[in-house]
């Protein structure tokens, strides 16, 4: 059998991102069972209705749609901003639900990380995504859940270094093939 594909949405696009550190070290352990990719959602304007007709949708959009529809999988990694997921996290999630008849991210398993410097590992942005991916047909992965909490305590200029960080997202990369695996065809 083929292997199946992830992509990655990193909900941070600050340069030195805890959440990328994660999701790069997430991505080379899944590396070894799936195909990873990392999809790109800085580039994607603010969602208005009133530009998804044939002739005005942005052409990154409707790549961003493509890039979704060709994954298998996907893996959320994201900080918390005001108890919830980052504007360009739902900015991405919802162009790519549109329209509603062509939602790609439908049927599709998924998992969340979320991650934080506090002690509450992005509780909230955790799930106000679970919501909003509930809505659009994202098959959740329901444990672990996987909530980082003071998360500059586990990296360094080079990645994740804490070892109880690196365990538990070893399993949890072994959960989410598990996952993944339940819904290949
Ligand atoms: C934050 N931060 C934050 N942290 C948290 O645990 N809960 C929260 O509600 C918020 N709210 C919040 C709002 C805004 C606008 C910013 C910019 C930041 C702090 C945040 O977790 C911290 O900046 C992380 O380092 C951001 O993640 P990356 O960029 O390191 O992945």
């Amino acid at each position: 059998m083929e292997n199946q594909s992830v992509g990655i949405l990193v909900g941070s696009l600050r340069r030195d991102s805890f959440s990328k550190k994660v999701a790069l070290y997430l991505s080379g352990l899944l590396e070894e069972q799936l195909n990873v990719t990392f999809l790109d959602i800085a580039s994607l304007t603010m969602y208005n209705e009133d530009l998804d007709n044939e002739s005005d949708t942005p052409q990154a959009w409707l790549d961003f749609r493509r890039e979704v529809e060709a994954v298998d999988a996907v893996l959320f990694v994201t900080p918390e901003y005001n108890r919830s997921m980052p504007p360009v996290l739902k900015n991405a999630l919802d162009i790519a639900s549109r329209p509603v008849s062509a939602n790609t991210w439908s049927g599709k398993p998924a998992a969340i990380v979320s991650v934080s410097p506090g002690q509450l590992g992005g509780f909230g942005a955790n799930h106000h995504l679970r919501q909003s991916a509930s809505v659009v047909n994202l098959y959740m992965m329901p444990q672990p859940e996987a909530y980082i909490g003071d998360i500059a305590n586990s990296v360094d200029m080079y990645g994740v270094s804490g070892k109880r960080t690196q365990d538990f997202l070893q399993k949890f990369a072994g959960a989410f093939v598990d996952w993944i695996n339940r819904f290949s065809k």
